[in-house]
């Protein structure tokens, strides 16, 4: 299988990398502004130069592209809603469009952000999305323009992603920062007024990629099996890396002074992929479990 990775450089594309293969995949990827360390063919593409890849699927000649690339910064895509809609909606219709003629096989990655958040119930993806904010838009916009442009796309939306970034081999996202505020034996105040499927990024790039094997095409939520609030992740991350608990704050999303808004509750319902790939997503902590040295005190990088 050869595998096109559009974003290698980031949290998710990083970890695609590495288990296309550790599958023994042949592996080729594209970088935006830093060139990873990975010993696989690489390409610098600029998603806002989209007709320049196919350039770059002629030459790679690829079985399947994964786009992991996207304007992740939610605040920044509020104050420049021009490049979030160029980055998060064009591009990807644009790459979908270019794969569907060659017959490739393009996969698509989408976000929690869809959504509103006035529910408690678990988003299925039969959900009506109503994004509150550009980047959720704007990625909603990329879903129906892949969708729209490749009908046997397979689209996967993740939620609040975190997990060990695989070309600098550290803690990313999230845990990182809890984990750095424990560590310095600093207070961390985390919101008990949002919930969330945290999404681990090695467990979502062997998703996708057991999603192709299984020749899945369509719309699947993948996150992990635990609604939670970044509150109790925290109190997770305290317990597993032995740290103070007492130093976790409960705090407010309306006490955050941001640009843009964010749904309250932006819980996946992963029952589609459970059924799918006939195996149950790992619940936060089981997730925790896998990675659980680098949250330990004594962890040395
Ligand atoms: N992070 C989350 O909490 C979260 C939650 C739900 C869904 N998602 C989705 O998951 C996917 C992966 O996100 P991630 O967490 O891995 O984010 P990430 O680490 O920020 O990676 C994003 C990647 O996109 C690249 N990129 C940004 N602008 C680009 C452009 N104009 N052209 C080409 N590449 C560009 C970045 O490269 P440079 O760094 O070089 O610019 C980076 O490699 C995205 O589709 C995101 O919307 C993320």
């Amino acid at each position: 299988m050869r595998l096109l990775v559009v974003g290698a450089n980031g949290l998710l594309g990083s970890n695609v990398v590495r288990a296309g293969q550790q599958r023994d995949w042949d592996v080729c990827g594209t970088y935006h502004s830093t060139q990873p360390d990975f010993a696989i063919p690489l390409v610098q593409f600029d998603l806002q130069a989209y007709n320049e890849f196919e350039t770059i699927i002629e030459e790679v000649d690829p079985d399947v592209v994964i786009n992991c690339a996207a304007m992740t910064d939610v605040d920044g895509c509020d104050t420049d809603p021009e490049t979030a809609r160029m980055v998060n909606s064009s591009a990807p219709g644009a790459l979908a469009a270019q794969c569907a003629t060659r017959e490739i096989q393009f996969v698509h990655v989408s976000t929690d952000y869809v959504f509103d958040g006035t529910t408690r119930d678990l988003y299925s993806e039969t959900a009506d999305p109503n994004p509150v904010q550009v980047y959720g838009e704007s990625k909603l916009a990329g879903e129906q323009a892949v969708r729209e442009e490749d009908t046997a796309a397979l689209v996967v939306r993740l939620s609040f992603v975190w997990g060990i970034h695989r070309i600098r081999s550290e803690l990313t996202g999230f845990p990182a920062w809890v984990r750095g505020q424990l560590q310095a034996g600093e207070e961390v105040t985390l919101f008990t007024d949002q919930w969330l499927t945290p999404t681990r990024a090695g467990q979502a790039a062997d998703v996708l990629l057991d999603l192709i094997d299984h020749d899945a095409s369509g719309l699947f939520h993948v996150a992990c099996a635990s609604c939670v609030t970044p509150y109790e992740f925290g109190e997770m991350i305290a317990e597993v890396g032995g740290y103070d608990a007492e130093l976790l704050d409960a705090g407010s999303m309306n006490d955050a002074d941001r640009d843009a808004t964010r749904p309250a509750y932006s819980c996946l319902d992963v029952s589609c992929v459970d059924a799918t790939l006939d195996q149950s997503q790992p619940t936060l902590r089981e997730d925790v479990d896998v990675v659980r040295d680098v949250f330990e005190s004594t962890y040395i990088w």
